[in-house]
């Protein structure tokens, strides 16, 4: 009993330990959970500075302390009957309480308001968003669209190069060849037709340039005429060694020139006179590119590409290649001219240096042989390209028998000539004429057809491929194997065209245009004679 005469809480209980005990751990614990929450309530107001009804919050964890505090006053009065202390902390509380109700009364309106606006809020900022996404898209069509005028004038600028390059290097040629068959006309005409052997010899050498042009121009467009067989890399490598060694020239002395060869016996499947051109255009780039000395070296190794290795290269397909490489430790390139390099006529060399058609063919060369070329370089330590040759199914054929047999003198044979242009064409029939062979011409397929149906007795089709009225050549030799299957066929292309010529039939075989006249009877007579 205190000095108010009251009794503890306790007594109340009659000091039973075990309501006593259910009220204190019960009035503790409620105690200690309103602190926590208070606690936690304040630090978050702390927190967000911006917090909108901050008052209220704070009033309202004030009001929650007090309440603790009431709890922790119960178990106090349990054994100490501070009544008027406890009933002190219950009228503030309930001040606490009435505070935050009446607050609460008068900020509920504008907490709904605010509440309302905050959903316009979120509807300004979706129409913002909305707005932005607009803006941005219009922004990436307004990029494509410069992109692709960008694409659009750098082809066109690729063209102009390209038509520029040809008109450039023909008009030099067709110069020495108009002046070479006018001075060959002035000697005739001044009956000195002996010295008229020496312009005619500048015509021919011009011609020859002209046609390696065109096969060049024709190996980047992938129409060169093709003829693929099974050829080991290894094998074609050594046998042109000595050819690209003299390449090399003189400045050899400098350069470290090393073979490295390891195809794993696996033949590629490709056209060899092709592939020896595209080994000599690398070698070439790559002496050019070792001006100061430096190694060259030539390496093959069998390598399996999949999808991920040709990523970037459509219409590679996965499978077994053998990777050829010509590496050089030359000045390199930056990435400005490694990413230009296969264009035709692009070049870094002076004029008459360089056309810039070496690698525009091997990278003609390597897709039309369903293989890829690739370009490391970095300037100043060398550039290794790669030429990736699809692994041949078929054995390796017999080069000797691929090669021409040797031209005969004479023949005395019927052919049938079919090309549409009558300059080419009547200067083989007038050649082949004079070689005791009997011609007939033909200038299109449905006329070739109807003469050999007239009279079916030739020993040999001779034609074009690309011929106009509705037959090309390919269709024309089908259409008459088919009552002849054995009439073996010369095809004489410039150009492939979409006609695939890939696929000959045994008997057929091709001569690419422009031919020199004794390689067309060489080709005759083996055509004859392969027939038996
Ligand atoms: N091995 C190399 N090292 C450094 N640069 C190279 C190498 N190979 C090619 N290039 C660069 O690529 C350009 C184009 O090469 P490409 O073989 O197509 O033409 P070119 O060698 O200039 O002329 P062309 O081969 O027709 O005589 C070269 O001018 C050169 O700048
Ligand atoms: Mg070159």
């Amino acid at each position: 009993m205190n000095a108010y005469g009251f009794m503890p809480h306790g007594f109340c209980f009659e000091w039973r330990p075990d309501v006593l005990w259910l009220h204190v751990v019960s009035d503790f614990t409620i105690a200690l959970s309103y602190f926590g929450i208070s606690l936690l309530l304040l630090y978050f107001v702390f927190m967000r500075r911006n917090l909108p009804f901050q008052l209220l919050f704070i009033l309202f964890s004030a009001f929650i302390i007090l309440c603790g505090t009431t709890h922790l006053f119960s178990i106090w009065v349990l054994w100490h009957p501070n009544y008027y202390i406890e009933g002190y902390d219950k009228a503030l509380t309930a001040i606490a309480s009435l505070a935050t109700f009446v607050t609460v009364i008068f900020v509920l309106p504008r907490a709904l308001r605010t509440a309302l606006s905050l959903e316009a809020l979120v509807a300004l900022r979706g129409k913002e968003l909305a707005a932005t996404n607009a803006e941005l898209r219009a922004q990436i069509a307004a990029r494509e669209t410069v992109e692709s005028t960008l694409r659009q004038s750098q082809k066109m600028e690729a063209i102009g190069q390209l038509t520029g390059g040809i008109a450039h290097d023909f008009n030099n040629m067709l110069q020495a060849i108009n002046g070479g068959v006018e001075m060959a006309q002035r000697r005739i005409a001044q009956g000195r037709p002996e010295d008229a052997a020496r312009h005619t010899d500048t015509v021919r050498q011009t011609v020859e340039r002209a046609a390696a042009l065109t096969s060049r121009l024709l190996a980047f467009a992938r129409r060169q005429p093709m003829q693929p067989r099974a050829v080991r890399l290894d094998e074609l490598i050594v046998s042109i060694e000595d050819l690209l060694r003299r390449t090399l020239g003189s400045a050899i002395a400098a350069i470290n020139f090393d073979l490295r060869l390891n195809d794993g016996g696996w033949p590629v499947l490709c056209d060899p006179n092709q592939l020896e051109s595209a080994v000599l255009n690398l070698t070439i780039n790559a002496r050019d590119a070792l001006a100061d000395g430096g190694s060259l070296t030539i390496s093959t190794t069998p390598r399996h590409l999949d999808a991920a290795d040709l990523a970037g290269h459509e219409g590679a397909l996965p499978g077994d290649y053998v990777d050829l490489v010509i590496s050089d430790t030359g000045i390199g390139m930056d990435e400005a001219t490694r990413l230009r390099v296969f264009e035709p006529f692009f070049t870094t060399k002076p004029t008459g240096k360089g056309t810039g058609l070496g690698l525009s063919q091997v990278y003609g060369f390597a897709r039309q042989s369903g293989g890829l070329v690739t370009v490391a370089s970095r300037p100043g330590v060398g550039t290794d390209v790669h030429l990736f040759l699809r692994r041949a199914e078929l054995p390796v054929a017999d080069a000797a028998a691929a090669q021409p047999a040797a031209p005969a003198a004479t023949g005395s044979a019927r052919l049938l000539l079919v090309e549409d242009q009558a300059a080419g064409r009547g200067i083989a029939a007038e050649y082949l004429r004079e070689h005791g062979y009997e011609v007939v011409e033909a200038e299109d397929g449905p006329t070739a057809l109807s003469l050999y149906r007239g009279s079916p007795a030739f020993d040999l089709l001779i034609t074009d491929v690309g011929l106009p009225n509705g037959i090309n050549g390919r269709q024309l030799a089908d259409i008459i194997r088919e009552t002849s299957p054995e009439l073996p066929v010369l095809f004489i292309t410039g150009y492939a065209g979409t006609t695939s010529l890939d696929q000959l039939d045994t008997g057929m075989r091709i001569l690419k245009k422009p031919f020199a006249l004794p390689v067309l009877t060489a080709q005759v007579e083996a055509a004859l004679r392969a027939r038996g």
